[in-house]
């Protein structure tokens, strides 16, 4: 990273002015001014009674007498009241540029050791249609898998189905109440009688207790409600599988909460050594209090009065399934933010019962509102279902231009793809946004076809000509020197986005160095260059832009079309 070896030297060089203390660089705040800056000077000011104008002037004056000053910098300078700005050297930039094209990654630090992380995303709950909620997760989780693989470390993600719950045990109900064959039950029947049954239960409390009732037969192994359910369960994953397979995400692990049952019993056997089971009312709950909290946090429930296990339970009995078969690091779960005490509980439960010793994190992630601040609803009032999302998207690009209806399939389902993803991702996860499909699909902003646009124009220029295998140490005006700039930020931002496991700052960087890409493309015409060496200068940045651009999309998740 710049930052880090601008640091370094920044310190080996303080060191000799008497300054035994670390110094820092970031990026300019002021790109007009300097490329990088340090503002160390102004937290050792107390420390050595100086001010840091004193400090920094000094820091700058033996800056520029290192011996292979030119190696890294044009200039160097001192900013009052306390910055010490950096300009790097041309030499420094081609230098850093050729060592990102020779090197696969583009020269990404290896992780000095490699991590397990098991993560849990999808979560679709089975015989209920997802929407758009589900995407998120699915979306969000399937990038941050893909920037954890791209820095190095080991991931096994696991789509967690919600497929031992009440809604089973609804629709269970549903099918034997009309007597339906099990051959002839189908999808769309699924589709229909879950809504319904759903609604019944609402307003029906015996109903209600029957299908509780179902689940918990369910749950202790009844025959014929087992058979029912693996045919629900077989029809609704088939789907599920469909819809995960168009939005490109997949899974290492297709299990489910009907999974961690077995592991119910030895979790509770822990539980029990432990002692932290108590009796509350006849359940069975786990205390998870803590002296320091702010906001009251409930026990865990672990079992219900009649036996029934819950939501909490079978998330404990996962995490002791995933220790005991994959000693993970971390266990990231990446679900929405209304489920933070849940987790909060959980985790609480699972480190005081010294279940696992992995990272338990929770990246939550906010609601996908309409214009209304509300969660998406469709024009009807119903949450749209992801097929109807992916349709809906589909019918307004093509609507934008004519040529559009000539695509494939495939260029449509990458490019309906890239919409949703693109806008989804340049969002904090754990904020909620808008959705605006119109606005989603503009060909200009910071959308996902003005990305797909910007890659496919360098594209096809680079396809006409000889890429070079080198760059002269030239840098010709500053479009040039601002794009050449931001490639070098790439690492950064990959290292970032894998801490803080925020896919946006990938989206982000994306859509800057498709900004500059264009500015770039606009004010250097290529085309009838007679100048070969600022030919091939340019064709080379304009190479290693696309070759990073791709390789981000990928851990953003968007496939590149073959047009636009
Ligand atoms: N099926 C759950 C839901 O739709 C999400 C599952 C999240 N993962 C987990 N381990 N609890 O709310």
């Amino acid at each position: 990273m710049i930052t880090e070896k601008l640091g370094i030297l920044l310190t080996e060089v303080a060191n000799t002015c008497g300054y035994d203390d670390t110094f820092t660089v970031i990026l300019s705040n002021r790109p007009e001014l300097c490329d990088y800056q340090s503002d160390t000077a102004f937290q050792l000011a107390k420390k050595y009674h100086k001010a840091p104008m004193m400090i920094g002037t000094e820091i700058v004056d033996a800056l520029k007498k290192i011996e292979n000053f030119d190696a890294y910098f044009k200039e160097v300078s001192f900013a009052a009241p306390g910055f010490i700005n950096m300009t790097l050297s041309d030499k420094f930039i081609k230098e850093k540029l050729e060592d990102m094209m020779n090197h696969e990654k583009f020269h990404l630090k290896e992780p000095e050791q490699v991590k397990t992380f098991v993560l849990d995303y999808g979560g679709p709950n089975v015989a209920k249609p997802l929407h758009v909620g589900h995407m998120r997760t699915a979306i969000v989780g399937e990038s941050i898998k893909r920037i954890i693989n791209y820095v190095g470390h080991k991931t096994i993600s696991d789509v967690h189905l919600g497929d031992y719950g009440l809604q089973i045990g609804q629709v269970i109900y549903g099918i034997l109440e009309d007597q339906k064959d099990v051959k002839d039950i189908t999808l769309e029947y699924l589709e229909d009688i879950y809504p319904k049954m759903s609604a019944l239960c609402k307003e029906n409390d015996e109903i209600k207790e029957k299908c509780a009732a179902i689940t918990k037969s369910l749950q202790d192994g009844d025959s014929t409600y087992r058979e029912l359910w693996q045919v629900i369960l077989e029809i609704s994953g088939n789907d599920i599988k469909r819809l995960y397979r168009y939005l490109d995400v997949s899974f290492d692990l297709w299990q489910g909460e009907s999974d961690a049952y077995q592991y119910i019993a030895p979790t509770e056997e822990i539980l029990h050594e432990k002692d932290l089971i108590e009796d509350s009312e006849g359940a069975k709950v786990v205390e998870v209090k803590k002296e320091e909290d702010t906001k009251e946090i409930p026990p865990l429930i672990w079992q219900k009065s009649n036996g029934a296990y819950l939501y909490g339970t079978t998330d404990l009995a996962t995490i002791y399934e995933r220790e005991q078969r994959f000693h993970p690091d971390y266990i990231c779960y990446i679900v929405d933010n209304r489920q933070n005490l849940h987790f909060e509980q959980v985790f609480r439960v699972a480190k005081k019962a010294e279940i696992t010793d992995a990272n338990l994190e929770f990246l939550g992630y906010g609601t996908v509102n309409g214009e209304d601040g509300k969660p998406y609803k469709t024009r009807s009032g119903n949450t749209p279902k992801l097929d109807g999302l992916f349709e809906q998207t589909k019918e307004i690009f093509l609507s934008k231009k004519e040529e559009n209806k000539e695509k494939s399939e495939e260029d449509i389902r990458k490019i309906v793809n890239a919409i949703l993803k693109f806008a989804d991702l340049q969002n904090s996860r754990e904020r909620d946004y808008i959705f605006d499909i119109h606005k989603f699909s503009n060909t200009v902003g910071k959308t996902g076809p003005y990305i797909l646009y910007t890659y496919l124009r360098i594209d096809k220029i680079l396809k006409q000509e000889e890429v070079p295998t080198r760059l002269s140490s030239q840098i010709y005006n500053e479009t040039d020197r601002n794009l050449r700039l931001k490639l070098l930020e790439l690492d950064k931002v990959i290292l970032a986005a894998f801490t803080d496991r925020k896919p946006n700052y990938i989206a982000d960087y994306i859509y800057q160095l498709s900004d500059l890409a264009n500015s770039f493309y606009q004010n250097n015409h290529l085309a009838n260059l007679e100048d070969q060496v600022k030919k091939n200068d340019w064709l080379y940045v304009l190479t290693l832009t696309n070759k990073v651009l791709k390789e981000m999309l990928f851990l953003i998740g968007i496939e590149i079309p073959t047009f636009m």
